[in-house]
């Protein structure tokens, strides 16, 4: 469940139905399911492997795959950090949102909801960098996100993590249902949805359609940040990880296609009302959940009601995603440095909230966002997640004995399958989607940003957690972690022997669950 509702979150709601929609539609489904099917789902077995063979974060797993690992741990770390703050922000405009929604705030703007959106709320400065105003209607709702965040992450894996996830994701597909239903009871519905599945085959010849399909994917399934390493750390010895990353895949793909649905349906109605093609009222990102669903709230009847559904649900789907988000870099912190769970909540986890509020409550933060999730997504997320597994498949060459591991407790046995999607086709296509985009980045400035904002916004985010990576793996740590007592006795988990002593067969489901502590 933990998995799922850190995979489910912004990228499922705001970010999947455009990118359907620009990509070909219907004919996108081809692509998306290919790359859930040899990356997304691989790459997450791969990461849940490792963090229970290894029970640790990211930089402590992989310095026990190979030493000089730990700094692509520590890279993860890093992209973490750059994430969690941004992705606050966006959460924090939709806790605002749900008020805004119930008095329609905007409609006393002039210019509507785009006005509101950028000068009234925002206070968006003209030119991107410039930070001249402290923003106290984002710093608000910003901090009250981050003390309930670090409120859930002192409570701990079992009590804090697993209790929030369990309330949250049900909590979720409730409201996301009633959504559903809500657009597509509405006028130009049918509409909507001919023109998000409307298939275009010849999308499929175009390169950047396949690249995007990957990029959805890993951002949507969150991996290569080192999430699902961390979550699997807690895991008990012999969970079925096979079945629990098939389960987490096609849970999250369901949700986003249902997301596509509800934002596309709700679309159409738009489009109907103001007598225009659907193309035209689309939007992905920022300006479709505070520009174009704002519009809508104020056209359709019972729009509070359903604006109120629409941004809680977006704080929640964020709010699960963030808290493994951060995660990630309290758990490195407790493992490598030695630091109790509550001191590092709040000094790190606090360090996280202090530095989300200073660059993104103020009149840059819009800005800043945009070019910092653009870099690390491109920059951060993919090329880390290129380097692991060349590592994993290449360098230490570990593939099958990962496989045996996970065969070891898992209903579904992984294939020579496995081993090819991860060792070729996600190299191949990974290094491919780095090339596309830095083609891209050369040929214009991203987002028509000047060079000097980029510079430290953009590229310094996604080079900086590179180089705070490979520095932190430098440091020598109060505390170093130890191969599990499986290899170091020369036998291998993959025969299902844990270190508890309990001996597990191939194909058996095992018992799931999670703990705080680890080494069980
Ligand atoms: N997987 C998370 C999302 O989709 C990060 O937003």
């Amino acid at each position: 469940m933990a998995a799922i509702g850190s995979a489910i979150g912004l990228g499922n709601i705001w970010r999947f139905p455009a990118v359907t929609y620009e990509n070909g539609g219907g004919a996108f489904i081809v692509p998306y399911l290919l790359a859930l099917l040899t990356a997304g789902i691989p790459l997450l077995i791969l990461e849940y492997t490792l963090g229970r063979r290894y029970r640790s974060s990211p930089p402590g797993a992989l310095r026990l795959l190979t030493r000089p690992a730990e700094a692509i741990g520590w890279w993860q770390v890093a992209i973490c950090f750059v994430i969690a703050v941004y992705y606050a922000a966006v959460l924090a405009w939709a806790v605002r949102y749900i008020g805004f929604s119930v008095t329609q705030a905007w409609e006393d703007n002039p210019d509507g909801p785009e006005g509101f959106f950028f000068t009234d709320f925002l206070e968006s400065a003209e030119t991107p960098g410039e930070i001249s105003t402290f923003v106290p209607g984002v710093a608000w709702p910003l901090i009250l996100i981050w003390v309930l965040v670090l409120a859930i992450l002192i409570a701990g894996v079992r009590g804090g993590i697993e209790r929030a996830n369990l309330v949250f994701i049900p909590l979720l597909v409730v409201f996301f249902l009633v959504l559903v239903v809500r657009a597509l009871t509405l006028d130009g519905a049918g509409d909507g949805l001919d023109a998000l599945f409307s298939p275009d085959w010849s999308a499929l010849d175009e390169g950047g359609v396949w690249v995007a399909a990957y990029g959805q994917i890993f951002f949507s399934l969150s991996v290569g940040f080192g999430i699902m390493i961390t979550y699997a750390s807690y895991l008990h010895r012999r969970s079925d990880l096979s079945g629990s990353a098939l389960v987490a895949g096609f849970a999250n793909s369901s949700f986003e296609i249902l997301a596509g649905i509800a934002v596309f349906a709700t679309l159409g109605f738009m489009a109907a009302q103001a007598g225009v093609a659907v193309s035209e009222v689309s939007d992905s990102g920022v300006g479709l959940a505070f520009v174009v669903f704002p519009q809508i709230i104020s056209e359709m009847p019972g729009g509070a009601f359903f604006g109120v559904l629409f941004f809680a649900s977006l704080v929640i789907a964020g709010f699960t995603s963030l808290i493994s988000i951060t995660q990630v870099i309290v758990s490195a912190v407790e493992d490598r440095v030695g630091l109790g769970r509550r001191a590092a909540v709040l000094s790190v986890g606090g360090a996280v909230g202090v530095v989300s509020v200073l660059l993104f409550a103020n009149d840059s933060g819009l800005y800043i966002l945009d070019a910092s999730d653009h870099f690390i997504n491109q920059y951060g997320i993919v090329v880390a997640a290129l380097v692991l597994v060349v590592t994993v498949a290449w360098v230490t060459r570990s593939l099958k004995s990962l496989q045996r591991d996970a065969d070891a407790t898992s209903a579904v046995g992984l294939g020579r399958w496995w081993r090819i999607c991860l060792g070729v086709i996600t190299p191949l296509m990974l290094a491919w989607m780095v090339w596309d985009s830095l083609t891209d980045e050369f040929d214009e400035n991203y987002g028509g940003y000047d060079t000097s904002f980029l510079l430290w916004a953009g590229w310094g985010a996604a080079v900086g957690a590179l180089v705070v990576g490979v520095l932190l793996s430098l440091v020598r740590w109060r505390r170093t972690p130890r191969q599990p007592a499986a290899e170091e006795d020369g036998a291998t988990t993959a025969t299902g022997t844990s270190t508890n002593g309990t001996t597990g067969t191939t194909g058996t489901t095992g018992t799931n669950g999670t703990t705080d502590e680890r080494g069980q």
